[in-house]
């Protein structure tokens, strides 16, 4: 039987079939070379993973359901690169598991927030964001200035991390609990804020 158009336009099954293979195709020519590329898979010069203080507050922030409400991505356009900074590139998440890209800006992108304001402000803003921004709507936060950081669970997260390949050594994940002792999750949240997107200086 020859297989002809009139065949598996009849054939309901057969035409499923054969759509699926050819979008696959199409799949797998744009996905699989991104596991190779070089772009994508190799940390930006310069990126180190995060410390213990920072790890922490990375949790802390996806605890907190922060990504609600913030994505961490600059899309290559104008308009995003002029208010935020350089565009976000690949080579910048390569440690993030998982990553904090998120598509809902109910407040502005974070992706290059590191430095742009103290330490002070971040507390204010955090405990009371109005204090600092009239307008804002972002809710407050002041448990986490009373909160002791969990440093207890922090070796094991950080070997976790190095069996997806980030490269936290022996020594580092030996000293994270006593590293963050007497550090409150504010203390933590802040760290973490304040290097989001430092790796790439070219900002405004
Ligand atoms: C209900 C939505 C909402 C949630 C949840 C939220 N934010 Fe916000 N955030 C905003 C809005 C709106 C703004 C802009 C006004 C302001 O600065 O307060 C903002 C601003 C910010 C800024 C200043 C950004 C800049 O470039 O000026 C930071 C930093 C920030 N948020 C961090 C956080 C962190 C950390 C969390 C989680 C603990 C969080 N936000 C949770 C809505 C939210």
């Amino acid at each position: 039987m020859k297989l002809t158009h009139d065949i598996i336009e009849q054939k309901t099954g057969l035409l499923a079939l054969l759509v699926v293979l050819v979008v696959s195709v199409g799949g797998l020519v744009e996905i699989v070379p991104l596991y190779f590329q070089r772009s994508t898979t190799e940390p930006v010069s310069g990126l180190k993973p995060y410390n213990a203080l920072r790890l922490a507050g990375r949790d802390i922030y996806i605890r907190e359901g922060c990504y609600n409400c913030h994505s961490q991505m600059i899309r290559p356009f104008r308009a995003e690169v002029e208010r935020y900074g350089h565009y976000s590139v690949a080579g910048e998440f390569v440690y993030d598991h998982p990553f904090q890209w998120g598509s809902k800006r109910t407040g502005p992108d974070l992706a290059r927030v590191g430095g742009r304001y103290s330490d002070e402000w971040h507390r204010t803003h955090l405990r009371n964001p109005r204090d600092v921004v009239p307008e804002s709507n972002m809710p407050n936060y002041p448990w986490l200035s009373k909160t002791a950081v969990d440093g207890e669970s922090l070796p094991a997260k950080m070997r976790a991390l190095r069996t997806v390949g980030v490269p936290y050594t022996d020594v580092e994940i030996a000293s994270s609990t006593k590293d963050v002792a007497g550090k409150t999750e504010e203390d933590a949240l802040i760290a973490y804020l304040q290097e989001l997107g430092t790796v790439i200086k070219s900002r405004r």
